[in-house]
């Protein structure tokens, strides 16, 4: 890894080092969610996990917290959800509202900036029982929903995200159909796709009348690279990139004052077989390809968007917590390697705090700097020193 990068390894004053969760998978008692039914149907979550408790951050949202604090990070990314805040079409839970807003408090308080996801994947039960985001009326709804947040936390919140991963959550929901609603459809992942879009737009519209914060979205990005570099691959290499982000990024970017990036992963392109990996990269609990010079490769080919860069979401399943801190780490080395060469990437979130409910597949992966008794792994003391190391501010 530092072969490739004998610089020094430096970060622009106010990078953020921080790290990243959403309600669902963290805060439990999400009742009112398409998720929830969905894991209550049983059969579809390993285990039959649920998200029914999961490591209550509702509650022990202060403890979160103090992880933030004992590991020097500076920020926190975690998601509102829209369900709670919402819970019937039209009314709004003030208790939620207020819920957040102590929250988001107590992170000014420590100095902690915020960045806010208005929608992680999940959906109000209202609005999947009228078909989600194939009606067009969740425009209306998601507009509506995005100025009460900006209404009620315009001047609290740091950084706004209105969506993660639309075209995760299009593959998953309408193509693999592994998550909810689970309908296989092109015609509805079309129509899902452009009401996404939409959704965006008319929000950030609508909310920068209300903040002055800037507004984002999140997009799952893998580093694409062909098996054997040959004409035919590397045509599959630039679909592969085409799908997986630039039809998103394309049409919102007018109304986009920064890009969040989620890396996760590296997919060698094989144009008759796609996706195949090389044995040779370390594989996480997913069996997923890591490889974080792919962070250096995926900044640099969104680098010419014009656009702020966040590394919102970085992160391993390691349940032995053997590979966690090296990953850290390197992805601070491609990082700062990257801003070297010209790229203005101004904070990285490892994903996630804390071991959480990992959709699909319940509580088998594990992410965590802390598990989630909030017990700190000895990669969370890694970060933190780096952090320290690296911090200007
Ligand atoms: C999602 C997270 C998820 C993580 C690991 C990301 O695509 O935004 O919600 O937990 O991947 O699978």
């Amino acid at each position: 890894m530092d072969q490739n990068h004998p610089g020094l390894v430096k970060f622009p004053n106010g990078f953020l080092f921080g790290s990243a969760t959403s309600a669902h998978q963290i805060e439990g008692g999400n009742f009112n969610s398409d998720w929830y039914a969905w894991e209550k149907e049983g059969g579809h979550i390993t285990n039959n996990d649920t998200s029914e408790v999961s490591a209550d951050s509702w509650n022990k949202w202060r403890e979160d917290i103090e992880l933030l604090k004992q590991t020097n990070q500076n920020a926190y990314r975690f998601s509102i959800e829209w369900a709670k805040i919402e819970p019937e079409e039209g009314k709004f839970d003030q208790g939620a509202i207020d819920h957040y807003r102590k929250i988001l408090q107590e992170l000014k308080r420590n100095n902690v900036k915020s960045m806010v996801t208005l929608w992680h994947f999940t959906i109000p039960l209202w609005l999947a029982k009228i078909g989600g985001f194939t009606n067009k009326k969740s425009i209306k709804f998601f507009s509506r929903y995005a100025e009460k947040i900006a209404v009620e936390y315009g001047g609290l919140i740091d950084f706004f995200v209105t969506l993660n991963e639309p075209m995760v959550y299009i593959l998953k929901g309408y193509i693999q159909t592994v998550w909810p609603p689970a309908q296989k459809s092109w015609f509805k992942s079309y129509k899902v796709y452009r009401t996404l879009v939409k959704c965006h737009n008319r929000a950030y519209k609508i909310m920068k009348q209300f903040t002055e914060k800037p507004i984002g979205i999140v997009e799952n990005i893998g580093a694409f690279a062909p098996l054997k570099n040959n004409f035919t691959n590397r045509t599959a290499v630039n679909l592969a990139k085409y799908f997986d982000a630039v039809i998103f990024i394309k049409p919102v970017l007018k109304n986009i004052d920064f890009l969040g990036i989620n890396y996760y992963q590296k997919f060698y392109i094989q144009a008759k077989k796609p996706f195949s990996s090389q044995k040779s990269d370390l594989q996480n609990d997913y069996g997923w390809v890591v490889n974080q010079e792919g962070l250096y490769q995926v900044i640099m080919e969104n680098k010419k968007w014009g656009k702020p860069i966040y590394l919102t979401e970085n992160g391993i399943a390691d349940e032995t917590d053997k590979y966690r801190g090296q990953f850290i780490k390197e992805a601070l080395h491609n990082i700062s390697k990257s801003i070297e060469d010209g790229a203005d990437v101004r904070g990285y979130f490892y994903w996630s705090l804390l071991d959480n409910f990992e959709w699909a597949a319940g509580y088998t992966m594990k992410f965590g700097l802390a598990d989630i008794n909030r017990n700190l792994r000895p990669s969370a003391q890694v970060y933190a020193d780096l952090i320290k190391k690296y911090s200007s501010d």
